[in-house]
């Protein structure tokens, strides 16, 4: 397995080396590349060594487990639910994970930008499009991914139900109208090597309809 490097230095997991401002927001992320990390199991004990550092707990009595049908991972002590919002992504070689205790949802999504996206266009809005043609289709992609998994709607991920905006250099900012509930949140993108990690926080969800203007979101 190997560490890999986040603004020229190491990225060890668990520690501040991996703090990121998302929206206002502080979040902890950790990525490591290696030819078995993208094994769910391994996965998950990145999670849960970056959910024991965001609430300084022993790594031993912290678990990330899906308890939901959704498959929205929920951060655990013995049976009890723990005030961390976490999320992982991972795939062939790699893995990220993303944990915050300041904001109620956050989302992570890597993309390999050595993989072929054309196809990925065909889920974008017109301004997404104009995006992707400045950026690529993974930035796209990536965020909407990782905003699905931070706005917490325990629903299918719909990816056109999902829009996402630049904001900044390295920014978006999204929102999500559910059947159910709506959320809107930043997000911000790091390269690590060939994958791009997106991290996506919740800042504000309705009950339904369209998020904006209600709770924080604008
Ligand atoms: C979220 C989703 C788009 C990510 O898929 P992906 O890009 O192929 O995979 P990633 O590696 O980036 O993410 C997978 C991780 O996302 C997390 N995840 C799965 N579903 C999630 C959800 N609804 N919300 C937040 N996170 C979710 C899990 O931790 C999962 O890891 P695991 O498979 O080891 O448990 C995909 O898992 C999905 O479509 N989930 C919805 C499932 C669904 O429709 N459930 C029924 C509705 S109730």
């Amino acid at each position: 397995m190997t560490a890999l490097l986040h603004a020229g230095r190491p990225c060890p997991f668990g520690t501040t080396a991996c703090a990121i401002v998302v929206g206002g927001h502080a979040v902890r992320w950790a990525a490591r590349s290696g030819p078995s990390i993208d094994a769910p199991a391994n996965a998950r004990r990145l999670a849960e060594d970056l959910v024991a550092s965001v609430a300084a707990l022993p790594v031993d009595v912290v678990r990330v487990a899906t308890l939901l049908p959704s498959g929205r991972p929920v951060a655990l002590v013995g049976a009890e639910a723990i005030p961390v919002a976490v999320s992982l992504s991972h795939l062939a070689g790699f893995a990220a994970v993303a944990a915050s205790d300041q904001v109620p949802g956050v989302g992570v999504d890597a993309v390999d930008t050595a993989m072929t996206a054309s196809t990925l266009e065909w889920w974008f809005d017109r301004c997404e499009r104009r995006w992707s043609a400045g950026t690529s289709p993974q930035h796209v992609w990536g965020a909407k991914e990782a905003a699905f998994k931070a706005a917490g709607i325990d629903g299918h991920f719909r990816p056109q139900r999902v829009n996402v905006r630049a904001e900044g250099v390295d920014g978006f900012r999204w929102d999500l109208v559910g059947r159910w509930r709506s959320a809107c949140g930043a997000g911000r993108f790091v390269k690590v090597g060939r994958w791009l990690v997106a991290v996506a926080i919740r800042a504000g969800s309705s009950p339904a309809g369209p998020a904006g203007g209600r709770d924080g979101c604008s």
